[in-house]
């Protein structure tokens, strides 16, 4: 399967997603790396190993307008599959319901908890005993699509944000390849999955 990354920052997913595909059993490959930010760390990266990147900041554009350009090059570039990594952009229904079953996302959290931003802070400060991460297919509500699959990190005493950050990260790179790999060798559970969301809102 072709996959396309959509990063905003570092990309130290992308690169998790990138160097599993390098082994030869893997069934998906990397097919283009693109960001809303020009200066993301990632895209150097791909760049260097040879993988096809597209830049368009979103500032001073739609974001109609914006998801369209993006949805032009992720076409172009021939992809099946989206792979958000760190992308921070709310992405449009239209985008969304284009990739429908084929778009996914990862979240530094244990979803349906601690949905959006300061995940991290937010379990240190309830007092749980674990953070982690989650894999789950992008729909039009944010953070919200049926889950693929999810990794626990127990959060230590004295832990901050940044710390449990870091031990999640490990988990998100190795959480984020296995379930890309699963969902592409089996697309029809996403289907199946998204009725059954679709059936419960009903
Ligand atoms: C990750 O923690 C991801 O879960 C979150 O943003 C971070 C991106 O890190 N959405 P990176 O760019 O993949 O290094």
């Amino acid at each position: 399967a072709r996959v396309a990354v959509l990063i905003s920052g570092t990309g130290s997913n992308m690169a998790a997603l990138l160097y599993a595909s390098r082994r030869a059993d893997c069934p998906y490959e990397i097919v283009l790396v693109a960001s809303n930010n020009p200066d993301a760390g990632g895209l150097a990266l791909a760049k260097a190993e040879g993988v096809a990147t597209f830049a368009l900041p979103h500032k001073g554009m739609k974001r109609p307008e914006h998801d369209a350009a993006m949805d032009e090059a992720l076409r172009e570039a021939g992809a099946d599959y989206v792979a958000l990594a760190g992308y921070m952009r709310i992405l449009t229904p239209e985008f969304v319901g284009k990739w429908e079953g084929r778009m996914v996302n990862i979240h530094p959290s244990l979803l349906p908890r601690y949905k959006g931003l300061d995940t991290h802070a937010r379990a240190i400060q309830a007092g749980d005993a674990h953070g982690g991460c989650s894999v789950h297919l992008v729909t039009a509500e944010l953070d919200d699509g049926p889950i693929l699959g999810q990794t626990p990190v127990a959060i230590l005493p004295g832990d901050t944000p940044d710390t449990l950050a870091a031990r999640v990260l490990f988990a998100e790179h190795q959480l984020y390849a296995r379930a890309l790999e699963e969902l592409v060798s089996r697309p029809y559970r996403a289907d199946w999955l998204l009725q059954q969301v679709n059936a419960i809102a009903l």
